[in-house]
């Protein structure tokens, strides 16, 4: 055959948590309000992608096999806390979650979502699940906010439910997501977490509002791209670089294992936006799944045309205007399309992909770590 070596697929190396993943994120978002359950839930039933809970997977096991490092006595009550059901049918009626008397679940019932890969903490593939619930809440927000009518390739929640119930169900997200880090009983862990929640809106302010530059008269200049980077690492990157941190702090690993997670994440979550914004400029909207050329539409200066601007300067008075005129946002898009802000920005995410790949190489060589340098490609290549 000419095929060289057998393919490394990251879905197969975790494929069999990822299964349990959905059912159990449902099984924390039950509300015994039966609209709210259907609105809080509606996202799970589309086809994600599961990054983000698929990079936790993988670097917890990419992270197993190293040098252990104790951080608290207290695991022993976390691991059992976790395994508490967060909702219960008589959800409308509790006022304590943490007196419900229901059984703990036994990890090793089959019955309970536990897919039995050996080198996965039960406590890290909660973590996973957080890390889709705050995602997930924040598309719920995004949404709204930017008057999307397609998320997945079917119609959005703000579309189907209205603005009510899709901002209620990403607060009810966020309070599910909140209890289920507080049974992590890692302080470290929670502290990481909910500043992703924060950083996530903080993110959303920078584009909402550029505090960098003049918006009468916008010029390039070198705060455009760093203002920019700063905004992506809020946005996308930092949920995913403080989970693969948490990862590995749940994993009780050392600190330079700890730096390396969080540096991994870090780059290739500022990859993956990098690529995003490519996207809305190159695919369409019917390929996405979600509208495309919307960051236009929407006012948003992305990287592919930060990169056009500099040798473009009449795109500043377009930037000004938030390509609000008749006009702009065409005009705006063929400037990008004919300059090279779209492979500038190709460079940037590869050079962040690369060193994604190069922070991981203090962890033991095997199939986790190959999924992980996998998943730098694979977000490279990627078309939605
Ligand atoms: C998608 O970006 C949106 C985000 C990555 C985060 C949005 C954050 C908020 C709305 C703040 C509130 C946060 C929480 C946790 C409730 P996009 O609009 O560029 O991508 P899209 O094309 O997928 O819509
Ligand atoms: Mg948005
Ligand atoms: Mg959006």
């Amino acid at each position: 055959s000419t095929h060289s070596s057998v393919t490394i697929d990251p879905l197969r190396i975790v494929g069999n948590e990822l299964k349990f993943l959905s059912k159990n994120i449902r099984q924390l978002l039950g509300s015994g309000h039966p609209i709210l359950d259907t609105v809080a839930k509606y996202y799970t039933q589309s086809e994600g992608k599961h990054v983000r809970p698929l990079l936790v997977l993988l670097m917890s096991r990419a992270t197993a096999n190293t040098a252990k490092q104790p951080r608290h006595s207290q695991l022993e009550l976390s691991q059992s806390a976790i395994n508490t059901p967060i909702s219960s049918p008589a959800v409308l009626y509790d006022n304590n979650p943490d007196q419900i008397a229901s059984p703990l679940i036994d990890a090793n019932d089959s019955k309970y979502a536990f897919a039995g890969d050996a080198s996965i903490l039960p406590a890290q593939r909660r973590l996973a699940e957080i890390t889709e619930l705050i995602h997930t809440a924040s598309l719920l927000h995004d949404d709204v906010i930017d008057l999307s009518e397609t998320r997945r390739g079917e119609p959005s929640a703000n579309t189907t439910f209205g603005n009510k119930m899709a901002v209620l169900a990403g607060d009810f997200l966020l309070g599910r997501a909140s209890v289920a880090l507080a049974r992590l009983r890692d302080p470290e862990v929670i502290e990481l977490l909910a500043t992703v929640i924060a950083n996530l809106v903080e993110g959303e302010f920078m584009q909402l509002k550029n505090t960098a530059m003049d918006e009468k008269n916008p010029r390039w200049s070198e705060d455009t791209i760093s203002y920019y980077l700063q905004k992506t690492y809020l946005k996308s990157a930092s949920l995913i670089s403080k989970s693969c941190r948490a990862a590995a702090l749940l994993g009780e690993c050392s600190p330079s294992v700890v730096e390396a997670a969080y540096s991994y994440g870090r780059n290739l979550g500022l990859a993956f936006q990098l690529v995003d914004d490519m996207l809305d400029y190159t695919i369409s909207g019917a390929e996405l799944g979600k509208p495309s050329g919307a960051d236009l539409e929407l006012g948003l200066a992305t990287a592919p045309l930060l990169f056009a601007w500099r040798s473009r300067p009449e795109l500043g008075k377009l930037v000004g205007r938030r390509f609000a005129e008749e006009g702009d946002v065409q005009q705006a898009r063929d400037i990008v399309l004919q300059s090279d802000g779209l492979e500038q920005t190709r460079a940037l995410a590869q050079e962040y992909c690369e060193k994604a790949i190069s922070a991981i190489q203090i962890l033991p060589a095997g199939e986790a770590r190959e999924g992980l340098e996998d998943m730098c490609t694979k977000v490279m290549k990627r078309r939605k």
